[in-house]
C-alpha cells in the first residue's frame, strides 16, 4: 500500500493545528515537514521548536526532510521531539556518516534525499545502511513547482538495482504522475500543493 505524506509547507501556517487535524481526518499516513535553512536552499521554514509544538497535535508519524547544510547540528533536537522518519541530503556527503551514527540510538528511520540533478549512483555506498531514499522531483526550496519526470526515473533505477528499502518521492506530485510513481516502486508520496489546494480527503484518496 502506498503511504501518503502531506507536506505542511503548503498548509496555512496561521492555523497549523487545524491544518494537521484536517489531513489526519482526510486519511494521511504521516506528516511531511520541510526544514530549510536559507543556505542549502534559498528559503527558511521550520525548526525543532515548531516541530515540538505540533508533536502535541497528532499521533501521526512525523517525516522531517532536512534541507540544511549542517544537519548534524540539529539532528538531536529533531530526534528528541519523537519523529519517525528523518532525511538529510546526499549532496552533503561529509555529514552522512556522523548522522548515521547519531540516529542509531533512536527508533527513527533514516533516509537520504537526492536532488534532481544528482546522479543516483551517489547513493550507492549508503544503500545497505539506510531505511529509505527520498527522490526529489523538483528543486528543493518551495512548494507548488512543476514535477520533473526525468528525476522520477530514479525510482525505477533504484528498484532495478535491488534497493529493498522504502522509496519516497517529493515534489510536484498529483493524481496523474502518482500512477507511474507507484508502478515504478514508490512507497511514500509527498504532496503539498495538490493536497492543500483541493478537498484534502479526496486528494489523498486520489493519490493512493
Ligand atoms: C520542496 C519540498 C516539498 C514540497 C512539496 O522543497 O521538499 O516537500 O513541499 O510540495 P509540492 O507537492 O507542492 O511540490
Ligand atoms: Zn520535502
Amino acid at each position: 500500500m502506498t503511504l501518503i505524506a502531506p507536506s505542511i509547507l503548503s498548509a496555512d501556517f496561521s492555523c497549523l493545528r487545524s491544518e494537521i487535524k484536517k489531513i489526519e481526518k482526510g486519511g494521511a499516513d504521516m506528516v511531511h515537514i520541510d526544514v530549510m535553512d536559507g543556505h542549502f536552499v534559498p528559503n527558511l521554514t521550520i525548526g525543532p521548536v515548531v516541530v515540538s509544538a505540533i508533536r502535541k497535535v497528532t499521533d501521526l508519524p512525523f517525516d522531517c526532510h532536512l534541507m540544511i547544510s549542517e544537519p548534524e547540528k540539529y539532528f538531536h533536537p529533531f530526534l528528541d521531539v519523537g519523529i519517525q522518519y528523518i532525511s538529510m541530503h546526499v549532496e552533503i556527503k561529509d555529514k552522512i556518516e556522523k548522522c548515521l551514527d547519531m540516529v542509531k540510538n533512536y527508533d527513527t528511520k533514516f533516509g537520504l534525499a537526492i536532488n534532481p540533478e544528482t546522479p543516483v549512483e551517489s547513493l550507492n555506498s549508503y544503500l545497505d545502511r539506510i531505511d529509505f531514499v527520498l527522490v526529489m522531483t523538483v528543486h528543493p526550496g518551495f512548494g507548488g513547482q512543476k514535477f520533473m519526470e526525468k528525476a522520477s526515473l530514479k525510482v525505477a533505477k533504484l528498484r532495478e538495482n535491488g534497493f529493498k528499502g522504502l522509496i519516497e518521492v517529493d515534489g510536484g506530485i498529483n493524481e496523474k504522475n502518482a500512477v507511474n510513481l507507484k508502478k515504478m516502486g514508490a512507497d511514500i508520496l509527498v504532496a503539498g500543493h495538490f493536497i492543500f489546494s483541493n478537498d484534502v480527503e479526496k486528494a489523498i484518496r486520489m493519490l493512493r
